[in-house]
């Protein structure tokens, strides 16, 4: 093994990492990857690649579920009740000190700001409920800050508590509707933005399934052959993880489906997962010029190694989380 791509185990397993598979398929041998290596400490990632870039220091932020609303969240108490009670008091993951979730969104960027940060990876639940009230309070936030930023949503960002249609329509109304302006004029459900030599591709998965329009996408990415970083809010299925890690999860379906009738939503797809989505997991792991996945939704930081690309999952932002990454040259 390559002693640049050489981690030790005992010490993953120490900070809760999980090595899936760490030797890399033959498939992967024919395309050479442009990917370097990869360090961790605490919130801290290096990621490095051997394609030529200029680096740049980013922020992951994911799950900061705010409810602030306003009279126009109104008429739709009905289904933001439950959600607009959650998150009010949160523990920041440093301090131990106590914030609201408005607080905690505006520390970080604050944060990310001093720290001269030139770019911020969204992976959605920023909001509990698409209340256009918190879409314009965060879209002032992020302009504030002058940093671009990429957004992808979350199972809750578009998520009106029982009203009425699939997850899929659902979320096709809403982020059409409320959330529109924080995807500055992208596709929500697949789009890239480029940075300094790196595409952050963004997925929309918050239904947990991938669509055919989705896998053609990703599969363009792949062939451009230049370094991406996959962004999507539910993370991708990892042998040992929760049911969190529910894209591509074999054992995801509606038998599996706990949280059905407190979140008032449809059911998990009857048979599982879709060939879609499955194939989406194979391209995502076969791809040679992935850098990492971010992705959030479990509320706990994790990092898994599937075929030597990193998955990197967020905690909440609720308690001030943030992962603070470093893209740079192989040196
Ligand atoms: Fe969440």
């Amino acid at each position: 093994m390559d002693r640049r791509n050489f981690i030790n185990a005992s010490v993953l397993s120490g900070l809760g990492i999980t090595l899936t598979s760490f030797i890399p398929d033959s498939k992967q041998r024919k395309v050479k990857s442009i990917r370097g290596t990869f360090s961790q400490t605490d919130n801290k990632y290096s990621i490095y690649t051997k394609a030529k870039i200029t680096p740049a220091h980013i922020f992951h932020i994911t799950d900061t579920h705010l409810s602030i609303d306003d009279e126009r969240g109104i008429p739709y108490q009905e289904f933001s009740k439950r959600m607009a009670g959650a998150y009010k008091s949160n523990t920041h993951f440093q301090t131990g000190e106590k914030y609201s979730t408005r607080q905690s969104f505006e520390m970080t960027l604050e944060l990310a700001k001093k720290e001269k940060v030139d770019f911020l990876a969204l992976t959605g639940d920023i909001f509990s409920f698409p209340s256009e009230a918190a879409v314009e309070w965060v879209l002032q936030k992020l302009k504030d800050t002058g940093i671009p930023f990429a957004y992808v949503a979350g199972n809750h960002d578009w998520h009106y508590e029982g009203m009425k249609g699939s997850s899929q329509q659902l979320r096709a109304t809403w982020t059409g509707k409320h959330l529109k302006p924080m995807y500055q004029g992208n596709n929500p459900l697949y789009a890239t933005y480029n940075f300094r030599g790196v595409r952050y591709v963004c997925i929309d998965d918050s239904t947990y399934e991938i669509l055919p329009e989705q896998l053609d996408f990703f599969k363009e990415q792949v062939k451009r052959n230049d370094p991406f970083v996959l962004l999507m809010h539910i993370p991708l299925y990892m042998p040992g993880r929760s049911m969190g890690f529910g894209c591509a999860n074999p054992g995801w379906g509606e038998e599996s489906d706990r949280n059905f009738e407190i979140e008032r939503r449809e059911k998990w797809r009857k048979n599982g997962h879709t060939k879609i989505t499955m194939n989406f997991y194979d391209a995502v792991f076969n791809a040679p010029n992935l850098l990492t996945v971010l992705a959030g939704h479990t509320h706990h930081q994790s990092l898994d190694i599937k075929n030597r690309i990193p998955q990197i999952v967020s905690a909440h932002n609720a308690t001030g989380y943030y992962a603070d990454i470093r893209i740079d040259n192989l040196p």
